[in-house]
C-alpha cells in the first residue's frame, strides 16, 4: 500500500554555514530516508527551510553590521547551493520569513489560545538602564543549576536546562550594556495542561523512538513534568504576536520554527498547484511524519512541538482550512542523531574547527562525502570526523570493494559482448546462490531502511558487493572465457544482474554515482527526479526556495530484471582514489 511519508528536517539558523556534524545530524539522514521512500513508490513530501529570525540570527547580524534581511538571505542561498551539490532532495526548502508561514503560525497561535491553552502574564525581563528589553541570547551568566560559567538566560547548554531568566547568577550583557530587571508581559503556553497528552503520545511511540531520544523526553517529564513557558519576546524581528496591543512583540523563534514543518508543506502543495494536498500528510491518520534533527533539538519535537499540535489541533483546521473534525498529524518518528566531533574535538564554527559543506564539495565528490558521513554517522553515540579514515574508506570500501565491482564487470562485459548484456542460457547453481543473497539483500537493507538504521543499511550493501566480488572471483571469467565463452558470459550476466540491484541499494546514499551507473546499463529514464531554485514573491518580498521534480522516484526498491542483449554505454570509474598525504593539508585549514 501506498504512504504518505512526510520527511521533517530540522531548520538550519541563518547565522552561519553548515559543517558535516549538521549534515550527518540530520539533512543527510532525512534525505536517504526520504529517496528510499521515493523508491518504494511512497509519496514523499520532504520539507525544510531556514530559520530565519530568533537572537542567532540578530546577533550574527549585529556582529557583521547588516541588515538582519541581508545577513539571512545570503546564509540561506549557500543552504540552497549546498543541498543542491550535495544532493539533500527538499521537495521544498523555503524561510520562516514568509507571508505563508506568518499566517500559519498566527493561525496555530490563535486555536492554542481559543481553546486556553494560552495565557498571559507579567515577568520580569533583562532589560538596558534605556528600557531596551535584551533578548535571552544577549544575556549570559553563570547557571544556576549546574553552575556552569556562559549559560544563556533562557537555556543552559552545558546541562541542558531550560532556565528562568531572572535567576541567572553573575548576568552579563553580551552589548556590554548595564542591566536592570523589568516588568514585561508575554503570553505562555501551558504546558502543564498538555502534559498527560504528551506523556501518553511518548508512550505510544516507545517502540519506535530511539532510546536516547526517549530518555530525553519521556524519562524526564515523568520525573519533573512540563512547566509553562513563554512563547512570546520582546523583538522586532520576527512574526508579530496576533492580537491588538500587542505591537512590537514576536512570537518565540522555537515556537514559530516547529510550525515551519507545517507551513512548508502548505506552501508546497500551493506552489505545486493543488493547495489542498498539504492535508495528505496533516490530517490524514495513515500519513508518517518522520523527523531528522540533532540531540540539541529533542526536547521542541518531542514535547513543544506535539503539545502544539495537540492543543491547536481541530481549531487550527477549522481557522485555516474551515474544515471540521480533523486533526493534526503527530510524529511518527523523532530519529534524533547524536553528534559528530571533528578530529577528537568539539566541532566550533567561531573557531574554524569545522569541515563546511560548500568548502568540502569544492574538493570532493558528494558521493564520497555521503559515503563517509553515513557509515560514521553519529545514530547511537557521538562520532568522529577523522581526515585520514575519510580517505581510507574511500579507498578501501568505495574505491577498492565497490566501485571496482562495478568497474571490472562492465569494462570486461562490454569489451568482450560488443556492449551488450551477454545472454546467459541456463544459470548454474553459484549464479543462482548470489542472485538469491542480493535478493535476499533488497528485502534486508529495505527493513534497515524503514526504520532509519542507516549505518547498519549501509553496512549491509557493502557486504552485498563483498559477496558479489567473492563469487565474481571464484568463477574468474576472464579466465572462463579464454576456454568457454558461453561459461564467462553467465558470469558476466550474473554479476551484472547483481550490480544492477545493487545499484539501487546504493542510491539512497549514493545517488549521483547510482545514477551515472544506471546510464551505463543504458536506462533512458534517471533513478530520481531534478531538483531546481525557484524565486516566489509574496507581501514580505522575495524568497528563494530549492524545490524537487517528484514525489515518487522513477527507479523502483526491486531486484534486477536486467535483460540479455540489452545495449549498454561505455561505463568509466565512478569513484576516484584520495591521496593519503590530502589528510594533512585538510587538517592544516583547521582553527583552533
Ligand atoms: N534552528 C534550530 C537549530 O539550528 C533548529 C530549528 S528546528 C525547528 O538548532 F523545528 F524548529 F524548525
Ligand atoms: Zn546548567
Amino acid at each position: 500500500m501506498t504512504k504518505n511519508i512526510l520527511v521533517a528536517i530540522a531548520w538550519p539558523y541563518a547565522n552561519a554555514e553548515i559543517h558535516v556534524g549538521n549534515i550527518t545530524g540530520s539533512h543527510l539522514p532525512g534525505d536517504i530516508v526520504a529517496r528510499y521512500h521515493r523508491l518504494k513508490g511512497n509519496n514523499v513530501v520532504m520539507v525544510s527551510g531556514t530559520d530565519s529570525h530568533g537572537t542567532p540570527v540578530t546577533l550574527r547580524a549585529d556582529a557583521e553590521g547588516k541588515p538582519v534581511e541581508e545577513v539571512y538571505k545570503s546564509f540561506h542561498d549557500k543552504f540552497l547551493e549546498l543541498f543542491h551539490g550535495l544532493g539533500i532532495s527538499y521537495d521544498l526548502f523555503t524561510t520562516t520569513h514568509t507571508e505563508n508561514h506568518f499566517k500559519v503560525a498566527q493561525s496555530i497561535f490563535q486555536a492554542l489560545r481559543d481553546n486556553g491553552f494560552l495565557y498571559a502574564e507579567i515577568r520580569p525581563q533583562w532589560s538596558t538602564k534605556t528600557g531596551k528589553f535584551l533578548p535571552d541570547r544577549y544575556v549570559e551568566g553563570t547557571c544556576y543549576i549546574c553552575g556552569a560559567e556562559g549559560a544563556r538566560s533562557d537555556q543552559c547548554d552545558n546541562c541542558g536546562n531550560v532556565l528562568e531568566p531572572e535567576k541567572l547568577i553573575n548576568p552579563h550583557a553580551k552589548t556590554g550594556d548595564a542591566l536592570e530587571l523589568r516588568d514585561t508581559e508575554h503570553f505562555f503556553l501551558d504546558l502543564s495542561k498538555l502534559e498527560p497528552d504528551v506523556a501518553n503520545f511518548l508512550r505510544e511511540r516507545q517502540d519506535y523512538m530511539r532510546d536516547t531520544v526517549l530518555g530525553e523526553s519521556l524519562r524526564k517529564i515523568e520525573s519533573e513534568g512540563l512547566k509553562a513557558r513563554p512563547i512570546t519576546r520582546d523583538l522586532d524581528w520576527g512574526i508579530p504576536v496576533p492580537v491588538d496591543g500587542w505591537e512590537g512583540k514576536c512570537l518565540y523563534v522555537w515556537f514559530e520554527a516547529v510550525i515551519g514543518y507545517l507551513s512548508a508543506t502548505v506552501e508546497w502543495a500551493k506552489v505545486s498547484g493543488n493547495p489542498d494536498t498539504w492535508e495528505n500528510w496533516w490530517t490524514n491518520p495513515e500519513a508518517r511524519a518522520l523527523y531528522f534533527i540533532g540531540k540539541d533539538n529533542i526536547f521542541f519535537h518531542t514535547a513543544l512541538w506535539p503539545a502544539e499540535l495537540m492543543g491547536a489541533g481541530e481549531r487550527f483546521i477549522e481557522i485555516f482550512a474551515g474544515e471540521e473534525g480533523k486533526t493534526l498529524t503527530l510524529p511518527f518518528d523523532v530519529p534524533a542523531n547524536q553528534f559528530m566531533n571533528l578530529e577528537k574535538k568539539k566541532i566550533s564554527g567561531s573557531n574554524n574547527w569545522a569541515v563546511w559543506g560548500c568548502d568540502a564539495l569544492s574538493r570532493y565528490d558528494p558521493d564520497a562525502l555521503r559515503y563517509y558521513l553515513t557509515i560514521n554517522m553519529p545514530e547511537s553515540r557521538d562520532t568522529d570526523w577523522d581526515w585520514d579514515e575519510f580517505i581510507a574508506r574511500n579507498n578501501n570500501e568505495l574505491v577498492a570493494t565497490w566501485g571496482n565491482l562495478v568497474n571490472r564487470v562492465l569494462s570486461f562485459g562490454y569489451k568482450n559482448w560488443d556492449g551488450v548484456v551477454p545472454t546467459p542460457g541456463e544459470l548454474r547453481p553459484a549464479d543462482k546462490d548470489i542472485l538469491g543473497i542480493i535478493e535476499t539483500g533488497v528485502e534486508k537493507v529495505g527493513d534497515l531502511l524503514e526504520k532509519v538504521k542507516l549505518r547498519a543499511a549501509l553496512n549491509e550493501a557493502m557486504r552485498l558487493a563483498q559477496e558479489t566480488n567473492k563469487y565474481l572471483d571464484t568463477a574468474a571469467p576472464w579466465f572462463e572465457i579464454k576456454s568457454d565463452k558461453e561459461a564467462a558470459g553467465k558470469t558476466v550476466y550474473t554479476a551484472m544482474r547483481a550490480i544492477d540491484s545493487l545499484k539501487v541499494l546504493f542510491s539512497p546514499f549514493l545517488p549521483f554515482t547510482s545514477e551515472q551507473l544506471h546510464t551505463f546499463f543504458g536506462y533512458d529514464e534517471p533513478l530520481f527526479g531534478m531538483q531546481y531554485t525557484e524565486a516566489q514573491t509574496d507581501n514580505l518580498g522575495e524568497h528563494t526556495t530549492l524545490r524537487y521534480a517528484a514525489r515518487k522516484a522513477r527507479g523502483k526498491w526491486e531486484p534486477s530484471q536486467i535483460e540479455a542483449g540489452k545495449a549498454l554505454q561505455k561505463p568509466k570509474p565512478l569513484f576516484k582514489k584520495l591521496e593519503p598525504e590530502l589528510a594533512e593539508q585538510e587538517r592544516a585549514r583547521l582553527g583552533n
